[in-house]
């Protein structure tokens, strides 16, 4: 057959073959037939070199026209198939609720906490911390804690086994003579305090959030772990009224703005005088009481100041430690303190 009326054919075959192509494999297959090294329009085209002279232009022309076409039309199918495989295979519907990523939220312990130290931050206090496993120095003989104070009673403290004692020795009588000081698990932040103190000299403005331990059973009030923030402010010429004033403004702030405070006579060993802070609010009234017991604090012991090298003739200073259990307690409603370390969701995301 001539070689021209052969191409039209051949062009028509190739193009149905490459249009229809229902999948890549199949496209390959067509593209093989027609125009790889042994297809049938390569075939062709080699058949060219042997044309008469004159034919050759014209028909060199044709079949390059043919070529671009079959080449366009396999580009244009592939590229139809590929899109077809990243389509997804079942049909969107834009309609359905999206899937929503459950977000972690703080602790509500933490919450109030971080609430308490935002208040004081406004007034110029600093964060400051210390070590949970303490000796007795800090926690108690600094703090102007006697040794047969109820509170180093190892009903009340977790003592460490791998330190020497100083609690007197039962068989001799006798103290034990101490390399190493005695260690337990801080039963209050007060000792931060003479931590603070034993690194810098006045003013100090600072607060401790932390964590205390003490030998009691769990119940709804009480648990061997809990947390509390302690406050210390020493400068010249600080007043009960620095530390009134102090405490009021952050209650109000954490409470809301009709809390009252009154603060009543009490003893602490580490301050002179000492006060237990009541407060009351529409929380307070809500839980059946006009006024609830919430903090202490007091004027720093001089003793206290002696035993951290500040002179107690120049400086002044008050200081208050009180519960964050108990403050998140009254705040949210919340009847038994160990629902704060059980880890539960359903009680956890209600805040
Ligand atoms: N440490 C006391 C407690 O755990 C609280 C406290 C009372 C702290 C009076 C103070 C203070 O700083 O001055 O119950």
């Amino acid at each position: 057959m001539d070689f021209l009326q052969e191409i039209e054919p051949l062009k028509q075959t190739a193009l149905a073959e490459l249009r229809g192509a229902l999948d890549l494999a199949a496209l390959e297959q067509a593209r093989v037939k027609y125009l790889g090294s042994h297809g049938r329009f390569t075939a062709l085209m080699k058949q060219l070199g042997s044309l008469p002279k004159e034919q050759k232009p014209g028909a060199g022309k044709t079949i390059n026209a043919v070529k671009i076409a079959l080449e366009a039309a396999l580009a244009e199918r592939r590229s139809e198939l590929e899109l077809q495989i990243a389509l997804p295979g079942e049909p969107t519907d834009f309609t359905l609720p999206g899937r929503r990523r459950p977000l972690g939220k703080l602790h509500p312990l933490t919450q109030v906490t971080e609430d308490i130290i935002r208040s004081f931050r406004k007034i110029g206090f600093a964060v400051a911390d210390g070590p949970e496993v303490e000796d007795e120095f800090h926690c108690f003989d600094a703090l102007n804690t006697p040794a047969d104070h109820p509170a180093r009673d190892t009903q009340d403290t977790f003592y460490l086994q791998n330190s020497e004692s100083r609690i007197p020795n039962a068989e001799s009588g006798s103290q034990l003579s101490t390399v190493k000081p005695q260690l337990l698990l801080r039963t209050h932040t007060s000792s931060v305090q003479i931590r603070v103190m034993e690194k810098q000299q006045p003013p100090v403005r600072i607060i401790v959030p932390g964590r205390a331990y003490r030998r009691d059973n769990a119940d709804a009030t009480h648990n061997p772990t809990f947390h509390q923030i302690e406050g210390l402010y020493v400068d010249r010429d600080v007043t009960v009224g620095d530390l009134k004033g102090t405490v009021e403004f952050v209650f109000k702030e954490l409470m809301g703005p009709e809390t009252r405070i009154r603060f009543r006579p009490h003893y602490f060993s580490y301050t002179e005088p000492s006060f237990e802070i009541d407060f009351s609010s529409s929380l307070t009234r809500k839980m059946g009481q006009e006024w609830l017991e919430i903090a202490g604090c007091g004027m720093v012991h001089p003793q206290v100041f002696e035993n951290v090298g500040y002179d107690p003739e120049v400086w002044t200073g008050w200081a208050f430690g009180f519960g964050i259990e108990r403050i998140a307690m009254i705040r949210y409603g919340i009847t038994d303190i160990r629902l704060f370390y059980e880890s539960n969701l359903r009680f956890l995301s209600q805040f």
